[in-house]
């Protein structure tokens, strides 16, 4: 799904409004998952000028150097999609205090081969929730700590750690705390504003 101005759009009206591209990653798989319904009603809070997509991490193979010769077709697409994108946004679970695999696997493709990486210079922001009082901050910051490894400008104020994620969300995973509501309407706001001063500042 795409938004724009916090509504749905179709593909079609992206040449009209031509919002910016945020690829949103997220770092959990599973289905239910409160960080991907995170991303989907911070989506629908998106000010006018974000488009907000979820590119999607759970097919990619785990990152291997021997297969650069013939690249995964998951690789290239993901690759490619992350090349397009003007800013990229993650929304991740901490699992064992740090970031989960999956979301480092994702990573570590995007930046490879060497010298080509698809995250160089795209503004992002993080976000983690967790069911836990902490939310996850361990992942935040240790996921902040490879951010820093791929010249991406880091959206360094409102820091976002979510917990109490599963009081947040009504039965059909609508976001319903709205305190939560005011405060990723603070943060997209913010991130908006980032991207403008920092897209294309750096190579
Ligand atoms: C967790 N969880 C967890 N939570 C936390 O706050 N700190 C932690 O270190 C961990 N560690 C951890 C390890 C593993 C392997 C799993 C599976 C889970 C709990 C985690 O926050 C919870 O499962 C969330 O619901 C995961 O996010 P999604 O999937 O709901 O987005």
């Amino acid at each position: 799904m795409r938004y724009y101005a916090g509504q749905e759009i179709d593909a079609g009206a992206e040449a009209v409004t031509a919002p910016r591209d945020v690829a949103v990653i997220v770092g959990s798989l599973r289905q239910g998952s409160f960080n991907r319904r995170m991303a989907q009603a911070l989506a629908g809070l998106a000010p006018i000028g974000l488009g907000l997509e979820i590119v999607e991490i759970g097919e990619l193979a785990h990152y291997n150097p021997d297969l650069e010769t013939t690249p995964p077709a998951p690789w290239l697409a993901f690759r490619e999609r992350i090349t397009r994108a003007e800013a990229a946004l993650f929304i991740t679970p901490e699992y064992n205090r740090s970031m989960p695999g999956v979301l480092k696997n994702a990573i570590d493709v995007g930046s490879r081969p060497a010298g080509r990486s698809a995250w160089s210079g795209k503004p992002t922001a993080v976000i983690s929730v967790s069911p836990g009082a902490m939310g996850g901050f361990g992942a935040n910051q240790h996921l902040r700590q490879a951010l820093g490894a791929l010249n991406m400008p880091l959206l360094p104020h409102p820091e976002a750690y979510l917990g109490g994620a599963a009081r947040l969300f009504d039965e059909r995973g609508e976001l319903t705390d709205e305190s939560t509501r005011q405060f990723l309407s603070t943060f997209i706001t913010a991130f908006s504003a980032w991207v403008e001063l920092t897209a294309g500042t750096r190579r």
